[in-house]
């Protein structure tokens, strides 16, 4: 088989910056050892996220000066409409400024205490959104998932056994929703099968309980399905999204990531009452419903790239060029999860640093490191973003991994850009008896990874 090419050719570029590691140093110093504080222009290759990270194509920016700017009923509002539409199959489609708007207007209309959303894994905004209602958010990822170097092809799988005992115990009253992440980016980038999807909803159905996707990363996850479940591989990925979203009865949806834009989101929904309930939330704090918090213009580019996204052989570049990257980490014995996800490589901290304890934050020290080598931004995703204070004895309650993650934007970088990536960290892997662990010196009550300091120890 012949090399897998990125299937566009360039036509504008944007340079980047070159840094001498003494300038990183200071940087990250000045930055408080926490990335998320570093200035785009003194990074060389940018992992932070996946998300409103996309270079748009020509024709998303031809969409950008064709956009209707109408305040209600747009002509670029009816084109967003019609193309989510297709793909999902629901009823009514409400657009967002991006994911979190669309999690915030859905979970402050079903969540509240006393209240539980299970989800196989919930990404952080999520969980945020609905424990900031006094609702409990619940994860029930299959065992699998929780073993990073066990292979399997649907580590994203929700636990169906786990679903079922959780409304038992909790009751269906108490549940207003179960959702699925798709991939399942806190745990891996992991895709959720078919017959998982059809499993959930059964149970879902004989409970009366609405089954929801997060449906960021949607279009990854259908491939994976062609790629690895039987009875697929002769579906075009637009008939196997189509299937995956008859299951559910609504979505929530960040189109930073699998819509190919920078800034966009929506609701996709099926009950009436619901989507009534949802867009006079809306209107408070959004804006009118046929444009939600965005511009005319940027719903032109949504439709746009979700027609783009189901290509396959954009998704074969993609889905490939992420296996890249993983496959040089593991070659040269740096432990990843296992198999590569759609969007991003994760690092297994505890297997890459040994030596530093959970609460001495091991994804934070190699993301720093990362940096210091090669002006490679990546994230952590274990006790930093997860991390919790015990009530009883205020000692750091860690997730069960300690990830440090390389997102990969999408069509933003060559083969080169990766092989240079892959050198630094396998650079970093080759002295890291040498790194240590580092402090909090500051911390937000909330989603505090975004802003947080610390202390090298
Ligand atoms: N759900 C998932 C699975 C996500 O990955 C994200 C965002 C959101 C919801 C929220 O969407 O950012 O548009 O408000 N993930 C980004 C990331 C931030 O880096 O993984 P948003």
């Amino acid at each position: 088989m012949k090399t897998i090419i990125e299937p566009f050719k360039i036509k504008s570029v944007e340079p980047i910056r070159f840094t001498t590691e003494v300038e990183r140093k200071i940087i990250l110093e000045e930055a408080g050892y926490n990335p998320f504080l570093i200035t785009a222009d003194d990074v060389l290759i940018d992992l932070l996220t996946d998300s409103g990270t996309s270079a748009m194509s020509a024709k998303q920016w031809a969409g950008i000066m064709d956009g209707d700017e109408s305040y209600a009923g747009s002509k670029s509002f009816y084109r967003f409409e019609n193309t989510v539409r297709k793909i999902t199959g629901d009823k009514y489609i409400i657009p967002t400024h991006q994911g979190r708007a669309a999690e915030k207007i859905l979970f402050s209309i079903v969540g509240g205490e006393g209240k539980f959303i299970p989800n196989n894994t919930h990404f952080d905004t999520t969980r945020a959104n609905i424990e900031f209602t006094g609702a409990e958010a619940h994860d029930m990822v299959v065992e699998v998932g929780k073993h990073p170097q066990e292979r399997a092809d649907f580590k994203g799988n929700m636990d169906v056994e786990a679903l079922e005992d959780f409304i038992d115990e909790k009751g269906v009253e108490n549940i207003p929703l179960v959702m699925i992440t798709i991939t399942n980016n806190s745990g891996g980038g992991q895709p959720v099968s078919m017959q998982n999807i059809k499993e959930v909803k059964a149970i879902c159905k004989k409970y009366d309980i609405p089954l929801f996707l997060d449906a960021c990363r949607f279009a990854e996850n259908a491939y994976f399905i062609k790629k690895r479940e039987r009875g697929y591989e002769n579906k075009q990925i637009l008939e196997i999204c189509q299937e995956m979203f008859s299951y559910a009865d609504g979505a929530t949806m960040s189109a930073k990531k699998d819509a190919l834009v920078n800034i966009g989101g929506f609701l996709s929904l099926n009950n009436e009452e619901l989507a009534m309930q949802c867009r006079n939330l809306l209107i408070v704090t959004e804006g009118f419903p046929t444009y939600g918090g965005l511009a005319g213009r940027d719903l032109e580019a949504v439709a746009q790239g979700l027609e783009e996204i189901v290509d396959e052989h954009y998704l074969q570049y993609r889905i490939r060029s992420t296996e890249y990257l993983g496959e040089k980490l593991l070659d040269a014995g740096i432990p990843i999860i296992e198999p590569p996800g759609g969007h991003a490589i994760y690092i297994d901290a505890k297997s890459f640093l040994p030596h530093i304890p959970s609460h001495e934050y091991p994804g934070q020290s190699i993301v720093c490191e990362l940096y210091v080598e090669g002006g490679v931004r990546a994230v952590e995703i274990g006790s930093v973003m997860f991390g919790k204070y015990s009530k009883d004895d205020g000692s750091l309650i860690s997730p069960p991994m300690e990830l440090v993650r390389l997102a990969i934007p999408r069509r933003v970088y060559t083969q080169s850009h990766i092989d240079y990536t892959a050198e630094v960290i396998i650079e970093v892997f080759n002295r890291r008896d040498e790194l240590r662990g580092y402090e909090i010196t500051y911390e937000a009550p909330m989603l505090r990874h975004f802003t947080a300091r610390f202390k090298p120890l």
